[in-house]
């Protein structure tokens, strides 16, 4: 155990998780309260967030409920600020909110294809700025963005142009930030989640879930606790010299 921990040297750093409330953000915060590092839940859902960073100090570490829209800029600096007020510093900032939508591309109102982009890429590229800026300012850090399977491959049946075209962003978006800063210590990294039990997932169409345990080798969904080693990976010092990487854990499902 000692071993592991010297190797990770995850005890005692500050994060912030954004979507942090429920689903993979909740399990993944409370992975690193487990770690030992504080934590601050970020998220729309200010009630929620506020059950959640409990949970989190009943792990023994430092915890922040802070209510923020991921697509505001001005709700992000004065999350970042809060965080680094608190806490001192920001070792990891896990970029993580995201919303989905399944509307066919020829009838969707923009308004609603804008709104995915708005969430899920520009609220990734907002908390990545200001969680950057602090990064830079204190010599180095740890940015972790959840993309997903749906960057790399196009899901079917359900119609999701906005959310992919969402997510491919987000990997490319890691990987360009990673370039920019990795002269700053700043390391960037993305995770991509197959079908994940959440939330998100668990009130789909059933015939279209059946239909996409018909298409993975590995015909069950994933736990978000089945991705909160892959979070810690990247957020810690072992993966000191891996930036611009992209993490596909999705049981198998884009292999074929
Ligand atoms: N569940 C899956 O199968 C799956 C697969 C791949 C990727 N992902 C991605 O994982 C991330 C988390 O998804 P989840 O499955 O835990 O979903 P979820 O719906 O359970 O949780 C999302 C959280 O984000 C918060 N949120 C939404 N919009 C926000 C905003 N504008 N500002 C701040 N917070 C906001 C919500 O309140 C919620 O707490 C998302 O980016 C999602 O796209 C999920």
């Amino acid at each position: 155990m000692a071993y592991l921990d010297e190797l990770f040297g995850l005890k005692g750093k500050t994060a912030f998780v954004t979507g942090g409330a429920q689903g993979i953000g909740k399990v993944v915060a409370l992975g690193m309260a487990r770690a030992g590092m504080d934590v601050a839940i970020v998220d729309i859902n200010k009630e929620k967030a506020e059950e959640t960073a409990h949970e989190v100090a009943a792990c023994g570490v430092r915890s922040l409920a802070l209510a923020a829209d991921v697509t505001s800029v001005e709700d992000v600096d004065r999350m970042v600020e809060a965080v680094v007020g608190d806490f001192g510093r920001l070792d990891v900032a896990f970029n993580n909110a995201g919303i989905a939508s399944n509307l066919p591309s020829e009838s969707t109102p923009l308004a609603d294809w804008k709104n995915v982009i708005e969430v899920n890429l520009i609220g990734v590229f907002l908390t990545a700025r200001a969680a950057g800026r602090q990064m830079i300012a204190q010599g180095g850090g740890s940015i972790v963005n959840t993309a997903s399977m749906s960057g790399h491959i196009v899901n079917r049946p359900q119609p999701q142009s906005a959310y992919n075209a969402s997510k491919s962003g987000v990997i490319q978006l890691t990987k360009s930030l990673a370039v920019e800063w990795a002269p700053h210590k700043v390391r960037v990294n993305s995770i991509s989640p197959g079908y994940i039990r959440t939330e998100m997932t668990v009130h789909v169409r059933r015939d279209w879930q059946d239909s996409w345990m018909a298409q993975s080798v590995t015909p069950v969904m994933g736990r978000p606790e089945d991705l909160v080693a892959g979070v810690l990976y990247f957020a810690s010092d072992a993966a000191a010299f891996t930036t611009g990487a992209d993490l596909v854990m999705d049981g198998g499902f884009t292999v074929v």
